[in-house]
């Protein structure tokens, strides 16, 4: 019966000129989740953004004896009831997700206070979830090592740090962060450093602290050139973009934001923006937060496939990619409600006639893994040595008090 589908569709393909998407359209459900999951085992599919490592932190006090993540903790409490609980292990695989950029998470009001340790403490337990669910998980530090986790079955794990202000103004930390395997770096969270501002700078009568990236924040984004972290400008302003972009030797990510075309939260991106990213060959991975989506606590899968074509349509097809956020969001799309759905977005995707195999290679993972290479290129040619800049203690606001004076 199925090799008689087959056949059928291919006569139908030489006699009359079908295309891809009707030749799909005309497959069983089993067979175009078969084309979906030989799309995803050929390419990586690669997500910007997971915060299940704070998660880990709020519920379980970072001991990961307290759950199992190869079972579905959809059903298992404190998870069942978390609005913020869409990622474990199982679901994952399920979702045929090939990488996930893994986020070492410390909040604003760490600022100043204990943001390097508590950093370190996501670093730390990203990395024991990696060796302790190791035939689900590899880690992975390079564009090369995300291929080859990948072909050996396994999610390739890559080590983000979220955001600016867990470097402690120092980039000495910012170079250890780099040697325990961090490649990404998200510049500010949902506060200003004292080198860039983040995107509340944008609301609506909000007035800029520093207007985009300081003296200090440039020499922040060459050190991260030279080490060879990925620039992450999601929560940062318009203005802190575009300084970042007009100084960054490598291309950048938005690792979750969307289309602010389409919906004009101040964390998603602005057509201009996405054209220079573009131009600067970087990448801009879609948010799957409501909020961002719709600017409204519902939408669906069809919102978030109007974001990906929207900056599809301004960046190209080289510049977009998927940050679906989970884990940190708590608002999701009907048809994309935990990790296990990204294949109903590629499912969807392949019946429409906008999108070619190849268009969607680079959407799921050949994007991203562009830009690492890239990345790694621009490292691997840096001539200069590393400096030592630091901004002088009694020019911290409110860090005066937690910070030796030497
Ligand atoms: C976790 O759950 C999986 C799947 O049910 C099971 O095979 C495994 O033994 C469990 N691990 C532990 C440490 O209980
Ligand atoms: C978004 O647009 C609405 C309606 O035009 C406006 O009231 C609101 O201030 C805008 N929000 C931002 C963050 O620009
Ligand atoms: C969305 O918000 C509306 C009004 O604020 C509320 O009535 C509704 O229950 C919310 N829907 C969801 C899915 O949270």
């Amino acid at each position: 019966m199925v090799s008689m589908v087959v056949v059928l569709i291919v006569c139908l393909g030489i006699f009359l000129p079908i295309s891809r998407s009707e030749a799909f359209n005309a497959l069983s459900p089993a067979q175009q989740k078969k084309a979906v999951v030989e799309l995803l085992t050929e390419v990586p599919l690669i997500d910007g953004h997971n915060d299940l490592a704070w998660n880990l932190r709020k519920f379980v006090h970072n001991k990961l004896e307290k759950v199992n993540l190869s079972t579905n903790i959809k059903y298992l409490e404190p998870w069942s009831v978390s609005k913020w609980s869409h990622t474990d292990l199982l679901r994952l695989r399920e979702g045929r997700v090939g990488a996930q950029l893994w986020t070492a998470y410390a909040p604003c009001g760490s600022q100043h206070k204990d943001a390097v340790q508590i950093t370190l403490e996501q670093i730390d337990l990203i990395k024991r979830m990696v060796e302790q669910y190791s035939s689900y998980l590899q880690l992975a530090q390079t564009a090369q090592e995300i291929t080859d986790a990948h072909k050996s079955g396994r999610i390739a794990s890559l080590l983000t740090v979220e955001s600016g202000h867990s470097i402690g103004t120092s980039l000495a930390v910012l170079r250890m962060f780099q040697r325990l395997g961090v490649r990404v770096l998200t510049l500010t969270h949902n506060c200003d450093t004292p080198w860039a501002d983040c995107s509340q700078a944008d609301k609506p009568g909000a007035k800029p602290t520093h207007n985009g990236l300081t003296t200090f924040g440039q020499t922040v984004v060459k050190e991260m050139n030279r080490l060879g972290i990925i620039v992450d400008l999601s929560h940062s302003s318009i203005q802190t973009a575009r300084d970042t972009l007009a100084v960054s030797e490598a291309p950048v990510i938005f690792s979750h934001s969307s289309a602010h075309a389409l919906c004009n939260s101040t964390r998603n991106v602005p057509d201009d923006v996405l054209r220079i990213v573009a131009e600067r060959r970087g990448l801009v991975m879609v948010n799957f937060f409501s909020y961002f989506l719709t600017c409204s606590n519902h939408s669906t899968l069809n919102d978030v496939i109007s974001h990906i074509n929207h900056i599809r349509r301004i960046a190209g097809i080289d510049s977009v990619g998927i940050g679906a956020s989970y884990d940190g969001i708590s608002a999701v799309p009907k048809g994309l409600e935990d990790v296990s759905t990204y294949p109903a977005l590629f499912t969807a995707l392949l019946a429409s006639d906008s999108w070619s195999i190849d268009d969607l290679k680079k959407l799921a993972g050949l994007n991203f893994l562009r830009v690492l290479k890239t990345v790694e290129e621009v490292s691997n040619e840096y001539q200069s040595s590393p400096g030592e800049v630091h901004i002088p203690g009694e020019k911290i606001k409110d860090s005066l008090d937690c910070r030796t004076s030497i």
